[in-house]
C-alpha cells in the first residue's frame, strides 16, 4: 500500500491552501487584521506555467528545514499568524513522528529560493503545528491532508506579505471553473527532482469527482473531502472572487511528473479547503491572541480578539468580556459575555480559551443558532444566559455536555418551542427562565429529569396549552410565573397557593 503511495508521492508537489473570507463574515476587533486576498498586481494568467513576478502572490510561504535550509514544501499565509499547508508536508505517510516546530522555518515574501537574502522577505518561526486529527499516515487515502502552522507573534503585512482568504461553500464552484495554482513545484523527493527557484502559476479547470474517479491511481487517493482539477502543477489552488484571492485547494497529488508542468491532460487532486473551514476556525479561535485588559474598578476583564479571523459564516465578534476575581490569565475567567455583537453564531473555541467558565452570557446579539459544541468542554459551567437574541429553535442536545447546569435563561428571543429532551441531561437545573418568547405549548415531559427545579419563569409567551404533568417531578418548585400568556392573563395566583394555580391551568390551559 505504502509503495503504491510512494509512486504517487513522487509527483507530490508543494502545497498551498485556500481560504475565503468575506469581509462581512469576519470577526472584527480593534486590532484584528481582517484583510485578506489582496492580489497586489493583477497577473496575466494566460500562459500556463508562466513564471510569477515578484510581489504577485504575497500569501505564498516557503517551508525550509533548519538543518540544511532546503525548501521542502509550500504553504499559504491565511492570517498574520497562521500558515495553511498539507499534513503530509509535516508528517508524511509512514512517518511515525511529525516535524517539530524547531525543525523548520517559514520564509514569507520569498520569491527566488536560490537567493539567500531578498529585500522584503522575512523569516518567521513556527510556534505550533496542528495536523488535522483525521490525517492517517497508515492509509493510502489522502483524506484530511491539511495542517495549520501557528507563527510566533504576528507578521507585518506589506506589499509582498499578505494573507489569502479562505474559500467557503457559499461561494460555490462550477464544473470546469478555473482556478490558479501557484508554487515552486517541488517534489518531496529532492534527489530525483529539483524544484524551481522561482514560483510558477498555471490555470486549472476543476472537474467533478466522478470524472477523476475514472483514473485508478487517483481514485485510490480521493475522498469526499478532496476535489480534482485537470492539469499538473505545483502548489495551492487559488480562485478569485470579488477582487480577492481565496485559497480553495491544497494539492496532494499529481499523476504525472512535475517536469510536465504544462501537461493539462492529467489530473491533480486537492484537499478541499472548503470542507475544513470549521476545523480551521476552531483552531484559529483556540490560538487567538487576546488583548485583555483588567479594569480594577469594575473588576472586569475585557478581551479584544487580536487575530481572530473566524472563517465560519455569520460570526462577527469584536469584543469579549469576562470577569475574574484577580488579574491573572484566561483560566481565571469565571464569567464571560458577548454584548451587542452582530453575530448569528457563538464564536468557536470559547471552552478552550476559558476552560473554567461558570457563566456564559450573550446579550443583544443577532444570535440565530446555538449548538452542543458551543457548550462542550467546560469543567464548571453552571449558568447560561442568552437574552435579546433571534433564537427560534434550540437543538435537543444543546446542553447535554453541561451536566452541572443550574441556571438557564433563554429570554427575550423568538423561541417557538422546546424539545421534550432538552433537559434530560440537566439533573441540577434549578432555574429555568424563558420569558418573552413565542412559546405556545408546554409538553408535560419537559422537566421529567429535573428533580431540583425551583424556579420557572415563562411570562409573556403565547402559551395556550400547559400540561400539568410538567410539575409532577419538580417537587422543589417555589416560584412559577406564567403571567401574560394566551391562557393565563391578569389574574394570577401567587405560587405559594400552588393548588389554586394548578386549578387555573387545568381549567384554562388544558387541551
Ligand atoms: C503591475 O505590473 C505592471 C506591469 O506588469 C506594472 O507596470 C505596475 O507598476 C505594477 N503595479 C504594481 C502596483 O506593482
Ligand atoms: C535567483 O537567485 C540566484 C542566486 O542569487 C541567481 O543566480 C538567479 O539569477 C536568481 N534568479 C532570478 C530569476 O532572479
Ligand atoms: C494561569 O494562572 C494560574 C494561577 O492563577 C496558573 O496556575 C496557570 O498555570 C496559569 N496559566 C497560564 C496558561 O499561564
Ligand atoms: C448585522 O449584520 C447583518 C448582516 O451581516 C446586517 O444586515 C445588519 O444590518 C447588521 N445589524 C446591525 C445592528 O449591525
Amino acid at each position: 500500500m505504502i509503495s503504491n503511495v510512494a509512486v504517487v508521492l513522487k509527483f507530490l508537489l508543494i502545497l498551498f491552501a485556500i481560504t475565503q473570507i468575506q469581509s462581512d463574515n469576519l470577526v472584527e476587533g480593534p486590532n484584528a487584521e481582517n484583510q485578506c486576498g489582496l492580489s497586489l498586481n493583477e497577473s496575466e494568467l494566460v500562459n500556463n506555467g508562466k513564471v510569477v513576478k515578484t510581489n504577485e502572490w504575497p500569501f505564498l510561504v516557503a517551508l525550509m528545514y533548519v538543518a540544511d535550509m532546503k525548501f521542502f514544501c509550500g504553504g499559504t499565509l491565511i492570517s498574520r499568524s497562521h500558515v495553511l499547508t498539507a499534513a503530509h508536508c509535516l508528517q508524511d505517510k509512514g512517518q511515525e513522528t511529525p516535524l517539530t516546530p524547531s525543525q523548520f522555518v517559514l520564509h514569507l515574501g520569498k520569491y527566488n529560493l536560490s537567493a539567500l537574502y531578498e529585500p522584503g522577505s522575512i523569516t518567521a518561526f513556527p510556534e505550533k503545528i496542528t495536523i488535522h486529527p483525521k490525517w492517517n499516515i497508515r492509509q493510502v487515502k489522502y483524506d484530511s491532508d491539511i495542517a495549520l502552522i501557528k507563527i510566533y507573534g504576528t507578521v507585518p503585512l506589506s506589499s509582498n506579505i499578505y494573507p489569502a482568504c479562505l474559500w467557503t461553500s457559499e461561494l460555490g464552484v462550477r464544473n470546469y471553473q478555473t482556478g490558479t495554482v501557484i508554487g515552486w513545484g517541488v517534489t518531496k523527493d529532492q534527489l530525483k527532482s529539483q524544484h524551481q527557484s522561482i514560483p510558477r502559476h498555471i490555470e486549472l479547470k476543476i472537474v467533478t469527482n466522478p470524472v477523476c474517479y475514472e483514473d485508478e491511481v487517483i481514485a485510490s487517493l480521493i475522498s469526499s473531502r478532496t476535489f480534482c482539477a485537470k492539469g499538473i502543477s505545483g502548489g495551492g489552488l487559488y480562485m478569485k472572487a470579488n477582487v480577492k484571492w481565496f485559497i480553495k485547494g491544497i494539492i496532494l497529488s499529481s499523476l504525472h511528473t512535475d517536469e510536465e508542468i504544462c501537461d493539462d491532460e492529467s489530473y491533480s487532486v486537492f484537499t478541499d479547503v472548503t470542507k475544513f473551514t470549521n476545523w480551521i476556525a476552531k483552531e484559529f479561535a483556540i490560538e487567538t491572541d487576546m488583548t485583555c485588559k483588567f479594569d480594577l474598578h469594575r473588576e472586569m476583564y475585557t478581551c479584544y480578539p487580536k487575530n481572530l479571523v473566524i472563517q465560519q459564516p455569520y460570526v462577527k465578534v469584536s469584543v469579549m468580556k469576562g470577569y475574574h476575581s484577580d488579574q491573572r490569565n484566561n483560566s481565571d475567567v469565571n464569567v464571560f459575555f458577548l454584548q451587542r455583537q452582530n453575530t448569528s453564531y457563538l464564536p468557536h473555541g470559547i471552552p478552550e480559551l476559558f476552560p473554567n467558565l461558570r457563566s456564559y452570557c450573550a446579550y443583544e446579539t443577532n444570535l440565530k443558532h446555538i449548538q452542543r459544541s458551543d457548550f462542550s468542554g467546560f469543567q464548571f459551567l453552571t449558568g447560561i444566559e442568552i437574552s435579546e437574541s433571534e433564537l427560534v429553535n434550540i437543538p435537543a442536545d444543546t446542553f447535554y455536555d453541561v451536566p452541572g447546569l443550574k441556571y438557564l435563561r433563554l429570554v427575550k428571543s423568538q423561541i417557538a418551542s422546546f424539545d421534550v429532551d432538552l433537559f434530560i441531561n440537566s439533573p441540577n437545573l434549578e432555574e429555568f427562565y424563558a420569558y418573552e418568547n413565542q412559546i405556545e405549548n408546554l409538553d408535560g415531559r419537559l422537566f421529567r429529569k429535573n428533580f431540583n427545579l425551583e424556579r420557572i419563569h415563562m411570562s409573556e409567551n403565547k402559551l395556550k396549552y400547559i400540561d400539568l404533568d410538567l410539575f409532577t417531578h419538580s417537587r422543589k418548585l417555589s416560584y412559577v410565573n406564567f403571567l401574560d400568556n394566551t391562557c393565563i392573563s391578569e389574574f394570577y395566583p401567587k405560587t405559594i397557593y400552588f393548588d389554586d394555580f394548578k386549578a387555573i391551568i387545568a381549567s384554562n390551559c388544558s387541551m
